[in-house]
Protein backbone atom coordinates (compact mmCIF):
# COMPACT_ATOMS: atom_id res chain seq x y z
CA UNK A 1 0.00 0.00 0.00
CA UNK A 2 1.24 3.73 -1.19
CA UNK A 3 0.57 6.47 1.10
CA UNK A 4 1.21 9.88 0.04
CA UNK A 5 2.16 13.14 2.25
CA UNK A 6 4.04 16.06 1.44
CA UNK A 7 5.92 15.50 4.78
CA UNK A 8 6.13 12.29 6.62
CA UNK A 9 7.66 12.77 9.94
CA UNK A 10 9.14 9.91 11.75
CA UNK A 11 9.08 9.88 15.62
CA UNK A 12 6.53 11.10 17.55
CA UNK A 13 8.22 12.92 20.19
CA UNK A 14 8.83 16.39 20.99
CA UNK A 15 11.30 17.00 17.99
CA UNK A 16 8.92 15.01 15.40
CA UNK A 17 5.37 16.68 17.30
CA UNK A 18 7.83 20.01 17.40
CA UNK A 19 8.15 19.72 13.72
CA UNK A 20 4.19 18.44 12.96
CA UNK A 21 3.08 21.83 14.75
CA UNK A 22 5.06 23.70 12.97
CA UNK A 23 4.44 22.29 9.39
CA UNK A 24 1.27 21.30 9.60
CA UNK A 25 -0.09 24.83 9.23
CA UNK A 26 0.83 24.32 5.62
CA UNK A 27 1.32 21.28 4.63
CA UNK A 28 -0.34 17.52 4.76
CA UNK A 29 1.66 15.91 7.57
CA UNK A 30 2.04 12.17 8.52
CA UNK A 31 3.59 11.14 11.99
CA UNK A 32 4.64 7.63 11.52
CA UNK A 33 5.51 6.04 15.39
CA UNK A 34 6.07 3.15 16.07
CA UNK A 35 4.40 3.33 19.82
CA UNK A 36 1.45 4.88 20.80
CA UNK A 37 2.42 8.74 20.32
CA UNK A 38 2.32 9.79 23.52
CA UNK A 39 4.05 6.51 24.46
CA UNK A 40 7.69 7.73 22.80
CA UNK A 41 10.15 7.98 25.12
CA UNK A 42 10.17 12.48 25.31
CA UNK A 43 7.74 11.21 27.97
CA UNK A 44 10.15 9.87 29.87
CA UNK A 45 12.12 13.42 30.54
CA UNK A 46 11.67 14.51 34.17
CA UNK A 47 13.79 16.95 35.60
CA UNK A 48 13.24 20.01 33.28
CA UNK A 49 13.91 22.36 30.57
CA UNK A 50 16.81 24.46 30.27
CA UNK A 51 16.34 28.57 29.44
CA UNK A 52 17.68 31.36 31.09
CA UNK A 53 14.18 32.89 31.62
CA UNK A 54 15.99 34.19 35.17
CA UNK A 55 12.12 33.89 37.10
CA UNK A 56 14.25 32.72 40.48
CA UNK A 57 17.26 34.64 40.30
CA UNK A 58 19.47 36.76 37.68
CA UNK A 59 20.36 34.48 34.72
CA UNK A 60 21.61 35.40 31.27
CA UNK A 61 21.30 33.78 28.10
CA UNK A 62 24.93 34.11 27.93
CA UNK A 63 26.22 31.89 30.87
CA UNK A 64 23.51 29.16 29.18
CA UNK A 65 25.94 29.40 26.54
CA UNK A 66 29.18 29.40 28.34
CA UNK A 67 28.05 26.01 30.63
CA UNK A 68 26.71 24.47 27.48
CA UNK A 69 30.43 25.08 25.73
CA UNK A 70 32.35 24.07 28.68
CA UNK A 71 29.39 20.92 29.46
CA UNK A 72 30.04 19.84 25.76
CA UNK A 73 34.08 19.82 26.66
CA UNK A 74 34.45 21.94 24.02
CA UNK A 75 33.50 19.63 21.19
CA UNK A 76 30.10 21.17 20.82
CA UNK A 77 29.24 24.02 17.80
CA UNK A 78 29.47 27.00 19.19
CA UNK A 79 27.54 28.71 16.52
CA UNK A 80 24.72 25.93 16.86
CA UNK A 81 24.78 26.21 20.84
CA UNK A 82 24.88 30.53 21.07
CA UNK A 83 21.35 29.58 18.35
CA UNK A 84 19.82 27.43 21.22
CA UNK A 85 20.53 28.75 24.20
CA UNK A 86 19.72 32.37 22.45
CA UNK A 87 16.05 30.59 20.95
CA UNK A 88 15.42 28.76 24.23
CA UNK A 89 13.17 31.63 26.21
CA UNK A 90 10.52 32.29 23.36
CA UNK A 91 10.36 28.36 22.97
CA UNK A 92 9.43 28.27 26.28
CA UNK A 93 7.02 30.72 26.81
CA UNK A 94 5.45 29.39 23.43
CA UNK A 95 5.26 25.87 24.57
CA UNK A 96 3.47 28.05 27.56
CA UNK A 97 0.86 29.66 25.19
CA UNK A 98 0.46 26.17 23.88
CA UNK A 99 -1.07 24.57 27.40
CA UNK A 100 1.96 22.98 28.90
CA UNK A 101 1.44 23.24 32.69
CA UNK A 102 4.98 24.31 34.09
CA UNK A 103 5.09 24.02 38.11
CA UNK A 104 5.10 28.09 39.32
CA UNK A 105 6.86 30.30 41.40
CA UNK A 106 4.46 32.37 44.10
CA UNK A 107 4.13 34.83 41.99
CA UNK A 108 2.85 32.58 39.05
CA UNK A 109 5.87 32.43 36.64
CA UNK A 110 7.61 29.44 35.39
CA UNK A 111 9.33 27.59 38.12
CA UNK A 112 12.91 26.89 37.53
CA UNK A 113 15.40 24.50 39.72
CA UNK A 114 19.09 23.59 39.37
CA UNK A 115 20.68 21.36 37.43
CA UNK A 116 24.22 19.50 36.85
CA UNK A 117 26.60 22.17 34.79
CA UNK A 118 24.32 25.15 34.98
CA UNK A 119 25.88 27.94 36.75
CA UNK A 120 25.96 31.36 37.46
CA UNK A 121 28.87 34.05 37.63
CA UNK A 122 29.44 35.69 40.93
CA UNK A 123 32.50 37.32 42.52
CA UNK A 124 34.31 36.79 45.89
CA UNK A 125 34.96 39.65 48.55
CA UNK A 126 38.59 40.24 46.12
CA UNK A 127 36.81 40.50 42.91
CA UNK A 128 37.18 36.63 41.92
CA UNK A 129 34.96 35.46 39.59
CA UNK A 130 33.31 32.35 40.77
CA UNK A 131 30.68 29.87 38.98
CA UNK A 132 27.62 28.52 41.50
CA UNK A 133 24.81 26.76 40.55
CA UNK A 134 22.01 28.62 39.32
CA UNK A 135 17.69 28.01 38.76
CA UNK A 136 17.63 27.62 34.97
CA UNK A 137 15.50 24.35 34.72
CA UNK A 138 11.99 25.28 33.69
CA UNK A 139 9.74 21.88 35.04
CA UNK A 140 6.69 20.70 36.10
CA UNK A 141 7.18 18.78 39.07
CA UNK A 142 9.28 15.58 37.94
CA UNK A 143 7.28 14.99 34.57
CA UNK A 144 8.31 17.73 32.75
CA UNK A 145 8.84 15.43 29.24
CA UNK A 146 5.62 13.74 29.88
CA UNK A 147 3.45 17.19 29.87
CA UNK A 148 4.99 18.65 27.21
CA UNK A 149 4.43 15.30 25.45
CA UNK A 150 1.00 15.51 26.20
CA UNK A 151 0.63 18.77 24.97
CA UNK A 152 2.10 18.83 21.50
CA UNK A 153 0.11 15.85 20.80
CA UNK A 154 -3.02 17.17 21.66
CA UNK A 155 -1.61 20.58 19.28
CA UNK A 156 -1.05 17.88 16.62
CA UNK A 157 -4.38 16.53 16.67
CA UNK A 158 -6.43 19.57 16.83
CA UNK A 159 -4.23 20.32 13.17
CA UNK A 160 -5.34 17.16 11.78
CA UNK A 161 -1.43 15.71 11.53
CA UNK A 162 -2.31 11.95 10.60
CA UNK A 163 -0.62 9.63 12.77
CA UNK A 164 0.28 6.00 11.97
CA UNK A 165 0.60 4.19 15.11
CA UNK A 166 2.58 1.55 15.33
CA UNK A 167 4.25 1.57 12.16
CA UNK A 168 8.01 0.29 12.09
CA UNK A 169 10.54 2.04 9.36
CA UNK A 170 12.66 -0.35 7.42
CA UNK A 171 14.17 2.00 5.15
CA UNK A 172 14.80 5.39 3.53
CA UNK A 173 13.72 5.54 -0.17
CA UNK A 174 16.69 7.68 -1.63
CA UNK A 175 16.78 7.94 -5.55
CA UNK A 176 19.62 9.57 -6.82
CA UNK A 177 20.51 11.09 -3.41
CA UNK A 178 17.22 13.06 -2.85
CA UNK A 179 15.19 11.14 0.03
CA UNK A 180 11.67 10.51 -1.55
CA UNK A 181 10.05 8.30 1.30
CA UNK A 182 10.48 5.47 3.35
CA UNK A 183 9.34 2.20 3.45
CA UNK A 184 7.61 0.35 7.37
CA UNK A 185 5.33 -2.46 8.27
CA UNK A 186 2.17 -2.16 10.43
CA UNK A 187 3.27 -3.92 13.27
CA UNK A 188 -0.64 -4.69 13.58
CA UNK A 189 -0.62 -6.87 10.83
CA UNK A 190 2.64 -7.48 9.68
CA UNK A 191 1.92 -5.67 6.31
CA UNK A 192 4.58 -3.53 4.44
CA UNK A 193 3.47 -0.39 2.91
CA UNK A 194 5.28 2.48 1.02
CA UNK A 195 5.39 6.15 1.72
CA UNK A 196 5.94 8.65 -0.76
CA UNK A 197 6.69 11.99 0.75
CA UNK A 198 8.43 15.24 -0.65
CA UNK A 199 9.99 15.82 2.31
CA UNK A 200 11.30 12.97 4.92
CA UNK A 201 12.32 14.39 8.84
CA UNK A 202 13.80 11.58 11.59
CA UNK A 203 12.87 12.60 15.37
CA UNK A 204 13.53 8.76 15.83
CA UNK A 205 15.32 9.21 19.07
CA UNK A 206 18.63 7.78 20.81
CA UNK A 207 20.29 4.61 20.79
CA UNK A 208 20.73 3.73 24.43
CA UNK A 209 19.34 0.34 24.43
CA UNK A 210 22.19 -0.95 23.12
CA UNK A 211 23.69 -0.94 27.00
CA UNK A 212 22.54 -3.60 29.57
CA UNK A 213 21.80 -0.67 31.89
CA UNK A 214 19.81 2.38 30.38
CA UNK A 215 17.62 4.77 31.38
CA UNK A 216 16.14 4.36 27.48
CA UNK A 217 12.90 2.94 26.88
CA UNK A 218 12.49 -0.28 25.48
CA UNK A 219 11.70 1.63 22.01
CA UNK A 220 15.07 3.39 21.74
CA UNK A 221 17.08 0.82 19.83
CA UNK A 222 18.20 3.44 17.59
CA UNK A 223 16.28 2.63 14.34
CA UNK A 224 16.34 6.26 12.81
CA UNK A 225 20.10 6.28 13.33
CA UNK A 226 20.95 2.54 11.81
CA UNK A 227 18.45 3.14 8.81
CA UNK A 228 20.11 6.39 7.63
CA UNK A 229 23.59 4.68 8.34
CA UNK A 230 21.98 2.11 5.96
CA UNK A 231 20.87 4.59 3.30
CA UNK A 232 24.50 6.02 3.18
CA UNK A 233 24.28 8.47 5.25
CA UNK A 234 27.36 9.28 8.21
CA UNK A 235 26.99 9.27 11.34
CA UNK A 236 28.34 12.26 13.60
CA UNK A 237 30.76 11.31 17.14
CA UNK A 238 29.08 8.31 17.95
CA UNK A 239 31.24 7.18 20.63
CA UNK A 240 29.63 9.94 22.72
CA UNK A 241 27.32 8.49 25.22
CA UNK A 242 26.05 9.82 28.18
CA UNK A 243 25.93 7.76 31.09
CA UNK A 244 23.24 9.33 33.82
CA UNK A 245 24.59 9.23 37.13
CA UNK A 246 21.49 7.91 38.87
CA UNK A 247 19.77 5.12 37.80
CA UNK A 248 17.47 3.49 40.02
CA UNK A 249 20.21 -0.12 41.10
CA UNK A 250 19.73 -2.94 39.66
CA UNK A 251 17.98 -1.57 35.90
CA UNK A 252 19.44 2.04 35.33
CA UNK A 253 15.32 3.49 35.15
CA UNK A 254 15.79 7.35 35.67
CA UNK A 255 16.10 8.93 39.16
CA UNK A 256 16.00 12.69 37.95
CA UNK A 257 18.92 15.24 38.42
CA UNK A 258 16.37 17.21 39.48
CA UNK A 259 16.82 15.44 43.06
CA UNK A 260 19.95 16.70 43.22
CA UNK A 261 18.71 19.88 41.79
CA UNK A 262 16.49 20.09 45.25
CA UNK A 263 19.30 19.38 47.59
CA UNK A 264 19.84 15.67 47.00
CA UNK A 265 23.34 14.25 48.70
CA UNK A 266 25.07 11.64 47.01
CA UNK A 267 26.91 9.16 49.79
CA UNK A 268 28.74 6.10 49.83
CA UNK A 269 28.99 2.88 52.25
CA UNK A 270 31.08 5.63 54.87
CA UNK A 271 28.26 7.75 54.22
CA UNK A 272 30.43 10.59 53.05
CA UNK A 273 29.02 12.82 50.39
CA UNK A 274 32.56 11.85 47.97
CA UNK A 275 31.70 14.13 45.22
CA UNK A 276 33.76 16.66 47.89
CA UNK A 277 36.85 14.85 46.63
CA UNK A 278 35.77 15.47 42.87
CA UNK A 279 33.87 18.70 42.23
CA UNK A 280 34.54 20.83 45.93
CA UNK A 281 32.32 23.60 44.07
CA UNK A 282 29.06 22.58 43.31
CA UNK A 283 29.44 19.31 44.98
CA UNK A 284 26.25 17.13 43.33
CA UNK A 285 25.43 19.27 40.29
CA UNK A 286 28.59 19.10 38.62
CA UNK A 287 27.60 18.05 34.68
CA UNK A 288 27.04 14.08 34.89
CA UNK A 289 30.07 12.68 33.35
CA UNK A 290 31.66 14.24 36.22
CA UNK A 291 29.23 12.88 38.13
CA UNK A 292 29.07 9.34 37.03
CA UNK A 293 32.92 8.94 36.82
CA UNK A 294 32.75 9.77 40.17
CA UNK A 295 30.14 7.33 41.56
CA UNK A 296 32.00 4.90 39.12
CA UNK A 297 35.42 5.36 40.46
CA UNK A 298 33.46 5.21 44.07
CA UNK A 299 32.03 1.84 43.05
CA UNK A 300 35.31 0.42 41.61
CA UNK A 301 37.57 0.81 44.26
CA UNK A 302 34.89 -0.32 46.75
CA UNK A 303 33.30 2.24 48.43
CA UNK A 304 29.96 1.01 47.11
CA UNK A 305 26.72 0.21 49.56
CA UNK A 306 27.49 -3.43 51.16
CA UNK A 307 30.70 -3.48 48.60
CA UNK A 308 27.98 -3.80 45.77
CA UNK A 309 27.75 -1.71 42.58
CA UNK A 310 25.80 1.24 43.68
CA UNK A 311 25.39 4.12 45.92
CA UNK A 312 23.43 6.23 47.52
CA UNK A 313 20.97 9.34 46.60
CA UNK A 314 19.85 10.06 49.96
CA UNK A 315 16.72 12.50 50.17
CA UNK A 316 15.60 11.90 53.41
CA UNK A 317 16.44 15.89 54.43
CA UNK A 318 14.10 17.21 51.81
CA UNK A 319 10.74 15.86 54.01
CA UNK A 320 8.23 14.17 52.56
CA UNK A 321 6.14 17.75 51.67
CA UNK A 322 8.85 18.67 49.20
CA UNK A 323 9.18 15.04 47.72
CA UNK A 324 5.64 15.15 47.21
CA UNK A 325 5.08 18.52 45.20
CA UNK A 326 8.65 18.27 43.70
CA UNK A 327 9.58 14.51 43.29
CA UNK A 328 6.23 12.92 43.28
CA UNK A 329 7.53 10.36 39.63
CA UNK A 330 10.62 9.04 40.95
CA UNK A 331 9.23 8.71 44.98
CA UNK A 332 6.75 5.89 42.71
CA UNK A 333 9.15 4.48 41.11
CA UNK A 334 11.39 4.00 43.82
CA UNK A 335 8.97 2.25 46.19
CA UNK A 336 7.40 0.37 42.76
CA UNK A 337 10.61 -0.85 41.45
CA UNK A 338 13.28 -1.10 44.68
CA UNK A 339 10.56 -1.22 47.67
CA UNK A 340 12.52 1.83 48.93
CA UNK A 341 10.19 4.92 50.29
CA UNK A 342 12.62 7.98 49.94
CA UNK A 343 11.11 10.14 52.57
CA UNK A 344 12.92 7.50 54.85
CA UNK A 345 15.62 5.58 52.59
CA UNK A 346 18.36 6.52 50.80
CA UNK A 347 17.88 5.22 46.62
CA UNK A 348 19.83 3.00 45.51
CA UNK A 349 21.63 4.13 42.15
CA UNK A 350 23.96 3.22 39.34
CA UNK A 351 25.17 5.30 36.08
CA UNK A 352 22.95 4.38 33.49
CA UNK A 353 23.17 4.71 29.59
CA UNK A 354 21.00 7.77 29.10
CA UNK A 355 21.13 9.77 26.16
CA UNK A 356 23.26 9.70 22.69
CA UNK A 357 25.31 12.84 22.08
CA UNK A 358 26.15 11.73 18.65
CA UNK A 359 23.83 10.66 15.37
CA UNK A 360 22.71 12.10 12.08
CA UNK A 361 24.46 15.06 11.38
CA UNK A 362 22.51 18.01 10.48
CA UNK A 363 23.29 21.73 10.01
CA UNK A 364 21.74 24.39 12.11
CA UNK A 365 18.59 24.30 9.87
CA UNK A 366 17.54 20.44 10.58
CA UNK A 367 18.96 19.45 7.07
CA UNK A 368 20.92 16.42 7.15
CA UNK A 369 24.40 16.29 6.05
CA UNK A 370 26.18 14.20 2.98
CA UNK A 371 29.39 14.35 4.25
CA UNK A 372 31.83 16.29 6.57
CA UNK A 373 32.10 18.96 4.09
CA UNK A 374 28.50 19.82 4.93
CA UNK A 375 26.66 19.05 1.55
CA UNK A 376 23.23 18.20 2.48
CA UNK A 377 20.89 15.55 1.55
CA UNK A 378 17.91 16.77 -0.41
CA UNK A 379 14.88 16.00 0.98
CA UNK A 380 16.06 14.79 4.25
CA UNK A 381 15.63 16.15 8.10
CA UNK A 382 16.49 15.24 10.97
CA UNK A 383 16.30 16.93 15.07
CA UNK A 384 16.27 15.86 18.99
CA UNK A 385 18.25 12.72 19.96
CA UNK A 386 18.80 11.37 16.43
CA UNK A 387 20.47 14.61 15.12
CA UNK A 388 23.88 15.42 15.69
CA UNK A 389 23.87 19.30 15.56
CA UNK A 390 26.24 19.72 17.58
CA UNK A 391 25.29 21.12 20.27
CA UNK A 392 25.89 19.01 23.16
CA UNK A 393 29.61 18.27 22.08
CA UNK A 394 30.84 15.19 24.39
CA UNK A 395 28.88 15.59 27.31
CA UNK A 396 24.90 17.18 27.22
CA UNK A 397 24.12 19.02 30.52
CA UNK A 398 21.05 17.86 32.24
CA UNK A 399 17.24 19.52 30.55
CA UNK A 400 19.35 20.69 26.91
CA UNK A 401 17.92 17.37 25.50
CA UNK A 402 14.18 18.74 25.99
CA UNK A 403 15.42 22.18 24.66
CA UNK A 404 17.24 20.40 21.67
CA UNK A 405 14.06 18.93 20.84
CA UNK A 406 11.77 21.44 21.05
CA UNK A 407 14.06 24.28 19.48
CA UNK A 408 15.52 22.28 16.96
CA UNK A 409 11.88 20.76 16.03
CA UNK A 410 10.18 23.91 15.49
CA UNK A 411 13.88 25.27 13.34
CA UNK A 412 13.58 22.27 11.37
CA UNK A 413 10.08 22.54 10.86
CA UNK A 414 10.61 26.01 9.33
CA UNK A 415 13.17 24.95 7.27
CA UNK A 416 10.96 22.17 5.79
CA UNK A 417 8.09 24.96 5.33
CA UNK A 418 10.54 26.36 3.16
CA UNK A 419 11.84 23.72 1.06
CA UNK A 420 8.22 22.16 0.29
CA UNK A 421 6.80 25.62 -1.74
CA UNK A 422 9.14 24.38 -4.42
CA UNK A 423 9.51 20.69 -3.63
CA UNK A 424 7.78 17.80 -5.82
CA UNK A 425 6.99 14.12 -5.19
CA UNK A 426 8.65 12.98 -8.26
CA UNK A 427 8.26 9.52 -8.90
CA UNK A 428 9.70 6.85 -6.76
CA UNK A 429 12.17 4.22 -7.48
CA UNK A 430 10.50 0.61 -8.75
CA UNK A 431 9.97 -2.27 -6.38
CA UNK A 432 11.04 0.30 -3.44
CA UNK A 433 9.54 -2.24 -0.90
CA UNK A 434 11.36 -5.23 -2.30
CA UNK A 435 14.75 -5.44 -0.40
CA UNK A 436 12.35 -5.47 2.66
CA UNK A 437 9.98 -7.93 1.21
CA UNK A 438 12.66 -10.50 0.62
CA UNK A 439 13.95 -9.53 4.11
CA UNK A 440 11.14 -10.66 5.61
CA UNK A 441 10.71 -13.36 3.40
CA UNK A 442 13.57 -14.78 4.68
CA UNK A 443 13.05 -14.72 7.95
CA UNK A 444 9.62 -16.38 8.11
CA UNK A 445 11.06 -19.13 6.38
CA UNK A 446 13.47 -19.95 8.64
CA UNK A 447 13.40 -23.38 10.58
CA UNK A 448 16.44 -22.99 12.38
CA UNK A 449 19.66 -20.51 13.05
CA UNK A 450 21.02 -18.34 15.82
CA UNK A 451 18.42 -16.99 18.62
CA UNK A 452 18.37 -13.28 18.53
CA UNK A 453 17.88 -13.28 22.32
CA UNK A 454 21.60 -14.62 23.08
CA UNK A 455 23.35 -12.07 20.40
CA UNK A 456 21.15 -9.28 22.38
CA UNK A 457 22.15 -10.42 25.67
CA UNK A 458 25.75 -10.33 24.90
CA UNK A 459 25.99 -6.91 22.79
CA UNK A 460 24.09 -5.28 25.35
CA UNK A 461 25.99 -6.95 28.10
CA UNK A 462 29.65 -6.64 26.33
CA UNK A 463 28.68 -2.49 25.75
CA UNK A 464 28.69 -1.99 29.10
CA UNK A 465 31.25 -3.36 30.35
CA UNK A 466 33.74 -2.58 27.13
CA UNK A 467 32.22 0.46 26.05
CA UNK A 468 30.46 1.69 29.13
CA UNK A 469 32.14 5.03 31.29
CA UNK A 470 35.77 3.88 31.57
CA UNK A 471 37.12 2.60 28.09
CA UNK A 472 40.61 1.63 27.06
CA UNK A 473 42.05 -0.14 23.62
CA UNK A 474 42.08 -3.95 24.57
CA UNK A 475 38.16 -4.14 26.04
CA UNK A 476 37.68 -1.42 22.48
CA UNK A 477 39.25 -4.00 20.41
CA UNK A 478 37.58 -6.71 21.62
CA UNK A 479 34.06 -5.21 21.73
CA UNK A 480 34.65 -4.72 17.83
CA UNK A 481 35.89 -8.18 17.37
CA UNK A 482 32.28 -9.30 19.24
CA UNK A 483 30.27 -6.81 16.85
CA UNK A 484 31.70 -8.28 13.92
CA UNK A 485 30.96 -12.21 15.28
CA UNK A 486 27.37 -11.15 16.16
CA UNK A 487 26.84 -9.26 13.05
CA UNK A 488 27.50 -12.34 11.53
CA UNK A 489 25.75 -14.55 13.51
CA UNK A 490 22.61 -12.24 12.80
CA UNK A 491 22.81 -12.85 9.24
CA UNK A 492 21.42 -16.39 10.21
CA UNK A 493 18.97 -15.37 13.08
CA UNK A 494 16.08 -18.04 13.16
CA UNK A 495 12.44 -16.35 13.99
CA UNK A 496 10.47 -18.65 15.65
CA UNK A 497 7.39 -17.00 15.75
CA UNK A 498 5.74 -17.18 12.51
CA UNK A 499 2.36 -15.20 13.22
CA UNK A 500 2.10 -11.84 11.35
CA UNK A 501 -0.24 -9.88 14.83
CA UNK A 502 1.77 -7.99 16.64
CA UNK A 503 4.89 -10.20 15.89
CA UNK A 504 7.27 -8.81 18.44
CA UNK A 505 9.98 -10.84 18.12
CA UNK A 506 9.88 -9.63 14.45
CA UNK A 507 10.58 -6.33 15.66
CA UNK A 508 12.99 -7.15 18.41
CA UNK A 509 14.65 -8.82 15.51
CA UNK A 510 14.71 -5.31 12.73
CA UNK A 511 15.72 -3.55 16.28
CA UNK A 512 18.76 -5.90 17.13
CA UNK A 513 19.78 -5.51 13.42
CA UNK A 514 20.07 -1.98 14.11
CA UNK A 515 21.65 -2.19 17.44
CA UNK A 516 24.45 -3.61 15.92
CA UNK A 517 24.62 -1.38 12.69
CA UNK A 518 25.29 1.57 15.07
CA UNK A 519 27.20 -0.27 17.86
CA UNK A 520 29.93 -0.73 15.18
CA UNK A 521 29.99 3.11 14.60
CA UNK A 522 30.12 3.65 18.51
CA UNK A 523 32.92 1.73 19.13
CA UNK A 524 35.09 2.35 15.55
CA UNK A 525 34.99 5.53 16.83
CA UNK A 526 35.78 5.09 20.57
CA UNK A 527 38.86 2.90 19.60
CA UNK A 528 40.27 5.54 17.62
CA UNK A 529 39.59 8.57 20.01
CA UNK A 530 42.59 8.58 21.77
CA UNK A 531 42.25 10.98 24.51
CA UNK A 532 39.39 11.81 27.29
CA UNK A 533 36.74 14.46 26.47
CA UNK A 534 32.94 14.79 28.03
CA UNK A 535 31.27 10.97 28.28
CA UNK A 536 34.10 9.42 26.46
CA UNK A 537 36.76 8.55 28.62
CA UNK A 538 39.89 6.52 27.72
CA UNK A 539 41.76 5.09 31.04
CA UNK A 540 44.67 4.45 28.74
CA UNK A 541 44.67 8.33 26.87
CA UNK A 542 44.38 9.85 30.18
CA UNK A 543 43.86 13.49 28.95
CA UNK A 544 41.77 15.70 26.71
CA UNK A 545 44.05 16.28 23.53
CA UNK A 546 42.46 19.27 21.43
CA UNK A 547 45.71 19.38 19.23
CA UNK A 548 44.70 16.12 17.76
CA UNK A 549 41.07 15.39 18.76
CA UNK A 550 39.05 18.87 19.19
CA UNK A 551 37.54 17.73 15.72
CA UNK A 552 34.20 15.57 15.13
CA UNK A 553 34.27 12.11 14.17
CA UNK A 554 32.30 11.51 11.15
CA UNK A 555 31.70 7.03 10.12
CA UNK A 556 30.61 6.26 6.99
CA UNK A 557 29.67 2.78 5.90
CA UNK A 558 31.86 1.29 3.03
CA UNK A 559 31.81 -1.96 1.40
CA UNK A 560 35.38 -2.49 3.64
CA UNK A 561 33.84 -1.38 6.83
CA UNK A 562 33.56 1.50 8.63
CA UNK A 563 35.77 4.75 7.23
CA UNK A 564 36.39 7.42 9.54
CA UNK A 565 36.62 10.75 8.87
CA UNK A 566 36.79 14.14 10.61
CA UNK A 567 35.61 18.31 10.80
CA UNK A 568 36.81 20.76 12.82
CA UNK A 569 34.63 21.83 15.73
CA UNK A 570 33.13 25.68 15.45
CA UNK A 571 34.92 27.94 18.04
CA UNK A 572 33.48 31.55 18.25
CA UNK A 573 34.06 33.11 21.78
CA UNK A 574 35.15 30.31 23.90
CA UNK A 575 38.28 28.95 23.38
CA UNK A 576 39.12 25.24 25.38
CA UNK A 577 40.24 25.49 28.72
CA UNK A 578 40.92 22.79 31.44
CA UNK A 579 37.25 21.81 32.72
CA UNK A 580 37.04 21.99 36.37
CA UNK A 581 33.93 22.68 39.06
O1 LIG B 1 17.77 13.92 35.23
C1 LIG B 1 16.87 14.20 34.46
O2 LIG B 1 15.77 14.62 34.82
C2 LIG B 1 17.14 14.09 33.04
C3 LIG B 1 17.10 15.17 32.30
C4 LIG B 1 17.82 15.20 31.03
O3 LIG B 1 18.38 14.18 30.63
O4 LIG B 1 17.91 16.26 30.44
Amino acid sequence: MIHKHDLIIVGAGLAGLRAAVETSKYADVGVISKLFPTRSHSGAAQGGIAAALGNEEHDTVEWHVFDSVKGSDYLGDQDAIEMMCGEAPDAIYELEHLGVPFSRTKDGKIAQRQFGGHTKEIFDENGNSKRIPVLRACYSADRTGHVILHTLYEQCVKSNVRFYSEYFILSLIMDEGVCKGLTAFNIRDGQIHTFHAKAVMFGTGGYGRAYRVTSNAYANSGDGVAIAFRAGIPLEDMEFVQFHPTGLYPLGILVTEGARGEGGFLVNKDGERFMKNYAPTVMELAPRDMVTRSIQTEINEGRGIDGKDFVNLDLTHLGEAKLKERLPEITGFAKTYAGIDPVKQPIPILPTAHYSMGGIPTNLFGNVLADEKGNIVKGFFAAGECACVSVHGANRLGTNSLLDAVVHGRRTGKTIVKYLRDAEFGTLPANAEEKDIEKFKKLYATTSGENADKIRVRLKEEMTNKCGVFRNEKDLLSMLDTIHELKEKYKNVHMMHKGKVFNTELQEIIELGNMLEYSDAIVTGALARQECRGAHWRIDHPKRDDVNWLKHTIAFKTEKGIELKYKPVKILKYQPQERKY
